[in-house]
């Protein structure tokens, strides 16, 4: 079986980076991260893959005049990594259409909500918690879906179910989905290892 190759791009603090790392160290994983890319300099994200000798680049539209050029350097890291796949992971930038169809079925995300619900433009980070116990669903959850043109909607190939208390808090909330989404990314990720996902018309089918 081969190695998975994958570049991970996120924003923040990198515990769904860390996750991934632990995983493939334990032998749970069958990937390699080539790179992890940032928007932001200071992410915690970016300290963790130097402290796992990942190269850690920071990537940030600001870096350049226009978006098509910000594009073909993001492009560029892609393909001479040779990946396998783009996975994000709290990454808080809309990635643009050029960078989407060429690596169609192969970019992953992870959400923390059940979608289609609580999701779109806006719901990310604290918010997606906000809402959940704004409306008072009793159930929450992960999501790890294929992403397309459309923000939070491509294909969903895992979903995993979390609880929601009377006494939550947003903060509280996130910790417990959080933990959830630890798991379910890697085991989302092994299963495209395993050559097991084949997606049709919007829908993931798991292999056997
Ligand atoms: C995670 O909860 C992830 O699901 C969320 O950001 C957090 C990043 O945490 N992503 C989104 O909301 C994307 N719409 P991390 O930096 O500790 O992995």
């Amino acid at each position: 079986m081969k190695k998975l190759n994958l570049v991970v791009l996120a924003s923040g603090g990198g515990t769904n980076l860390q996750a991934i790392i632990d995983h493939i160290e334990a032998g749970k994983l069958n990937a390699q991260i080539k790179a992890v890319i940032s928007n932001n300099s200071k992410a915690g994200v970016l300290e963790r893959a130097r402290n796992h000798d990942i190269p850690a680049i920071h990537l940030s539209h600001k870096q350049f005049a226009t978006l098509e050029e910000f594009d073909l350097k993001l492009l560029s890291i892609l393909k001479e990594n040779q990946i396998d796949m783009l996975v994000l992971a709290g990454y808080m930038k809309m990635l643009s259409p050029v960078i989407i169809r060429e690596y169609k079925n192969r970019i992953i995300n992870i959400h923390p909500a059940l979608l289609p619900s609580f999701g779109g433009p806006g719901m990310y980070g604290i918010h997606v918690h906000e809402a959940v116990i704004k409306s008072g669903v009793k159930v929450t959850g992960v999501t790890v879906h294929m992403v397309d043109e459309v923000y939070d909607h491509g294909a969903i190939v895992m979903q995993k179910t979390v609880p929601v208390m009377d006494d939550d808090t947003p903060e509280s909330l996130a910790e417990r989905v959080l933990k959830v989404e630890h798991q379910a990314y890697s085991e989302a990720l092994q299963l495209f290892a395993e050559g097991r996902v084949e997606i049709i018309d919007n829908r993931a089918f798991i292999k056997k």
